[in-house]
């Protein structure tokens, strides 16, 4: 048995041993340079330096990084997929190359480890008009006691490592490496790593860094780097001889925690384990998310609305075990307390602000949860008896099998039903969501809001808009007040509104003095008073960055953004709806500045 925290320090001083520097982990929010969201990849945080550029503490760098993937959140529920992982990882910035990572990953699997040599399969890049094939690599693992048939050359879809979709980075061909779960085959004709059995598990990979990526194809690099990484959780897994990634010591504590307030058991398998595991992980990721020294919240756009989809996912899941959301918290603490607290110590510290946001947002869901349930039940009662009664009147009808973009934009408009739960709720009933409908209806729904703007800017003749609508023009102008008096560095960390007040968590690593408060409030009471229109524009999104157009997170966006521009004092790519002009807003107040977690501050404001 080997535990998480043993596999972590047992990676890190292997690799020190061989003279690599431990650079530590970075934040899991993409700083936005790279076009992805969340932190996908160990090396992503490094690409300035497998580029080129020297880094500070060296070219031979390791550590265990947090990633985020959430294009899989549809497989969480089985036993391998996680929406956070830890990438082990260790690079070599221009330093050594293929005959040394081969004998240290070799060593590192056999040596520490214990794996047996003769079961050890790798695979190599076979090969493309941008690379040639890697005989390099499969002659120095022959020479370290691979067996030849145990060395498969594949294609660019399985050996070559880049990130999806973004130019400029750096890339190349990939070694990884597999072994089997068992030595029984399964009988099929060549039970290998090919093998649709799955006796064999991918265990790591290195890649041999050496071109960068342009629109114009592969160009070589000067540097020939070594980009490796194992997953943590998948690798921890499989040392102990587990085929269930839950299994392990950074999901039994979470697992025991959901089987006490379910009365369930885990091990009974069906909709109870797969509801247990879509908990433990997406508490997890949440925990992460917002524990993360550029820690976010929930909201409705780019990386907010992730984590929204995550936790709501998990939430539904606790109603479907039949436990109350109040578990999501009891699993929180497990993570906190007894799996990351030492390799993540801003958790503990953070601890407070977890638990109340993950409270938050669960008190704000549940407020609707039910009543979006039942209009969801309502929905799909209606085509059913809308396809028997047609069915009735004509047997050759074809049933209806789609929920309308219509009704889906109700249950997200009113009772918060993320799209993507709407869908995996009538995947469950067979049925399929028209997205496309849901789109139309989303931005017709949005040039109504804007119409209304608009009619307000122009004749003044509608009324001032609700309540909600005012606090979100207010929020911009607030964003853009903290900027000028604290910072430009000051920026949005998450934002809620309710007919009351707004609430604006930001940046700042000291509370407000009295005079900054009022220096703000005066300034958006200035901008308030000199009832500037507020002007909607699409546009591209490189224009609007080009622009310097306030976006919450860069990469959710689509290639054209909406805008709203209050003259040049605020300029924010947002969704609205918004006030058509500053001067319906009121008296703005600030009535309470207090600390939110540790380095963000959190601003309760009203309109008076
Ligand atoms: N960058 C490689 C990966 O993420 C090591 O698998």
């Amino acid at each position: 048995m080997i535990t998480s925290k043993e596999l972590r320090n047992k990676w890190i001083s292997f690799y020190e041993s061989k003279g690599h520097v431990n650079v530590g982990a970075v934040s899991l929010i993409g700083d936005g340079t790279t076009g992805v969201m969340f932190n996908v990849a160990g090396m992503q945080p490094l690409m300035p330096y497998l580029l080129g550029k020297p880094h500070p503490l060296g070219k031979r760098l390791c550590n265990v990084q947090g990633c985020v993937r959430t294009v899989d959140i549809e497989s969480v529920g089985d036993s391998s997929h996680f929406t956070f992982f830890e990438m082990m990882g260790n690079w070599s910035l221009g330093d050594y190359f293929k005959k040394e990572k081969t004998a240290w990953s070799f060593e590192l699997l056999t040596k520490e480890f214990g794996l047996d040599a003769d079961k050890i399969c790798s695979t190599v890049f076979a090969g493309n008009e941008s690379a040639p094939r890697d005989d390099e690599t499969a002659n120095l693992l022959k020479g370290l006691g691979i067996r030849p048939e145990h060395i498969f050359y594949l294609d660019k879809s399985n050996n070559w490592w880049e990130l999806e979709g973004t130019e400029g980075t750096p890339c190349g061909p990939d070694n990884e490496w597999f072994y089997p779960l068992t030595d029984k085959e399964c009988g099929r004709e060549h039970c290998d790593i090919n093998c649709p059995c799955g006796r064999y598990v991918e265990i790591g990979n290195d890649v041999y860094m050496q071109y960068k990526k342009t629109g114009g194809g592969y160009v070589p690099l000067e540097n020939k780097n070594v980009d490796t990484g194992f997953g943590l959780d998948r690798m921890l897994a499989f040392l102990n001889g587990l085929t269930d990634g839950y299994k392990t010591d950074l999901f039994s504590g979470a697992i025991a925690c959901l089987e006490k307030a379910s009365g369930k058991r885990y091990d009974d398998g069906g909709a109870d384990r797969k509801a247990m595991r879509i908990i433990a992980d997406h508490t997890r990721t949440t925990v992460m998310l917002i524990g993360d020294v550029n820690g976010i919240l929930p909201s409705n756009t780019g990386a907010g609305y992730i984590l929204r989809r995550l936790m709501r996912r998990a939430i539904r899941y606790c109603k479907a075990l039949g436990v109350p959301s109040s578990a999501m918290r009891d699993v929180a603490c497990v993570f906190i307390d007894e799996v990351y607290g030492e390799a993540y110590p801003l958790l503990p510290e953070k601890k407070e602000y977890i638990l109340s946001e993950i409270a938050r947002e669960t008190e704000r869901f549940e407020a609707t949860l039910e009543k979006g349930m039942k209009e969801f039940e309502k929905t799909v009662a209606g085509i059913a008896r809308k396809n028997e009664f047609m069915a009735k009147q004509n047997p050759a009808y074809l049933p209806e099998t789609t929920i309308g973009g219509k009704a889906a934009f109700k249950l997200y408009d009113t009772y918060g039903f993320p799209l993507e739960l709407t869908v995996e709720m009538a995947g469950e009933r067979g049925l399929t969501v028209d997205e496309a409908g849901f789109a139309e209806a989303f931005k017709e729904h949005q040039e109504k809001s804007h119409a209304v703007a608009e009619g307000q800017f122009k004749g003044g003749l509608s009324d001032t808009g609700t309540a909600t609508t005012r606090l979100h023009t207010a929020t911009h102008l607030l964003n853009a007040a903290l900027k000028a008096v604290l910072s430009p560095d000051v920026n949005q960390k998450g934002s809620n509104i309710t007919p009351e007040r707004l609430r604006f968590d930001f940046n700042l690593a000291r509370p407000m003095t009295e005079e900054e408060i009022r220096k703000v409030e005066d300034l958006v009471n200035e901008k308030i008073k000199e009832n500037i229109p507020v002007v909607y524009a699409e546009m591209p999104y490189d224009q609007a960055r080009a622009e310097g157009i306030v976006g919450v997170f860069d990469s959710k966006y689509g290639d054209v953004v909406k805008t709203y521009s209050i003259g040049t004092f605020s300029r924010e790519m947002c969704g609205g709806p918004h006030a058509g002009a500053t001067g319906e807003l009121g008296h703005f107040k600030i009535v309470k500045e207090q600390s939110s977690a540790s380095g963000i501050r959190r601003i309760k404001a009203i309109l008076e």
